[in-house]
């Protein structure tokens, strides 16, 4: 495998690592708080980024270069609001876009047609996962502050998060 390929693929599979720590994160403090579907839905995607990683090593591994298991940074613990909760979520998440397209970028300015065609299931994903973040900060924005509209958003992501779509795709 090309190196400068190995370098980002093992790049961004410490992102994807980090990703899948920060939503754990999120989803202990929404639990403690006693938000028990959106303590689901941060479970269930900490999850699926934790898969996200796992195709990542397996790839790399596969087309004979050497996936490294990074070492993750302690994520923050503290989440002020679920409305700041998810709009970290989506400013995080833009982050993993961007850098998804600069592996894009690198896989053709490599001429790696495989690990371009590899990727694009990455892009796809990104699109959906920030398409999921924007929707549920406009319910959350609709909700503002009150209690009851919170009880319902809890019972609504829960609803989300076990949709066929959005449970975490672990097999592949
Ligand atoms: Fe794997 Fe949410 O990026």
């Amino acid at each position: 495998m090309n190196k400068q390929i190995e370098a980002a693929l093992n790049d961004q599979i410490s992102k994807e690592a980090s990703s899948s720590q920060y939503y754990l994160s999120m989803a202990s403090w929404a639990e403690v708080n006693g938000l028990s579907g959106t303590a689901f839905f941060m479970y269930s995607h900490a999850d699926e980024e934790r898969f996200h990683m796992l195709k990542l090593v397996k790839f790399v591994n596969e087309r004979g270069g050497r996936a490294v298991i990074p070492k993750i940074a302690q994520p923050p613990s503290d989440f002020d609001s679920v409305h700041r909760m998810f709009e970290l979520l989506l400013a995080h998440e833009l982050t993993v876009t961007a850098a998804i397209n600069e592996v894009v970028d690198i896989c053709l300015k490599e001429k790696d047609y495989t690990t371009h065609n590899f990727m694009q299931w990455y892009v796809s994903e990104q699109m959906e996962e920030e398409a999921l973040a924007r929707s549920i900060l406009d319910k959350l924005r609709l909700i503002g502050n009150e209690k009851g509209g919170m009880y319902l958003f809890d019972r609504e992501i829960l609803e989300i998060a076990n949709s066929t779509e959005n449970a975490p795709k672990i097999k592949g």
